[in-house]
């Protein structure tokens, strides 16, 4: 323990704050998500939306960020980003991605596994234009992930299209700039629950059906 202050070893909490139980869950796993998202937004969860991604490069090595969920929309989770940026890259090479949910004040995590695609781009303009002007014009100027030389030259390219777009309201959306739906393949609800004895039902898709699961915690 030389970095802390505090032994972050021995910090512990114990979860107490319900169960999860197979015939309480719902049988389709996104109803059962939405739900448990509702409930974080209800219980006014810090950024109850934002969610880890996890991608795979070309050559294997994992990486993670977070990003916000922006929609559930049949059956997949919609989040907006740069296809150029190191996720996009990766996503469009091997669409196979993860993300998660830890809401730490309902004790619950949600896994989920599954496949990328690329939103259509008019669904992709749609939700640029819906953005605040500013938004528009960081995700325009912001070569996402680039070595960039300072944070000067990244204030600049801002300005300049802020200047060359003085008196609109909104400019063309980058093509380099959409969505990602994932759908999922598995889905695992975690609660925790007290002596480290917690619920995990996970739900995978199997022959087009979801098939309900019990994990040891
Ligand atoms: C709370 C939060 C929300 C974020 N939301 C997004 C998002 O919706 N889209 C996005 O591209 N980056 C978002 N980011 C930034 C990413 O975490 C990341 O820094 C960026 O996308 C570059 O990742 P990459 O270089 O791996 O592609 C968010 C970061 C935080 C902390």
């Amino acid at each position: 323990m030389s970095q802390h202050d505090v032994d972050i070893a021995a910090l512990r909490k114990e979860y107490i704050r319900g169960g999860l139980d197979e015939s309480a869950v719902n049988a389709d796993p996104i109803v059962q998500f939405s739900s448990w998202l509702n409930e974080a937004i209800t219980a006014e969860v810090l950024e109850p939306t934002a969610m880890v991604l996890s991608t795979v490069s070309a050559d294997g090595a994992p990486s993670s960020r977070v990003v916000l969920l922006k929609g559930i929309d049949d059956g997949s989770l919609r989040f907006y980003t740069n296809y150029d940026s190191r996720k996009g890259r990766e996503l469009t090479l091997n669409p196979r991605a993860a993300l998660l949910f830890f809401w730490p004040e309902l004790e619950r995590q949600v896994r989920i596994e599954g496949t990328v695609s690329r939103l259509s781009p008019e669904t992709s303009t749609a939700y640029f234009h819906s953005r605040p002007f500013e938004s528009q014009l960081g995700a325009a100027s912001s070569p996402q992930s680039q070595v960039i030389p300072s944070r000067e030259e990244l204030d600049q390219r801002f300005a300049a299209l802020a200047a060359a777009n003085a008196g609109r309201t909104r400019i063309d959306r980058p093509a380099h700039w959409g969505g990602f739906a994932l759908m999922p393949h598995t889905i695992e609800f975690w609660q925790g629950r007290a002596s480290r004895m917690h619920d995990r039902i996970r739900f995978r898709k199997s022959e087009g059906a979801w098939v309900v699961e019990r994990l040891a915690p």
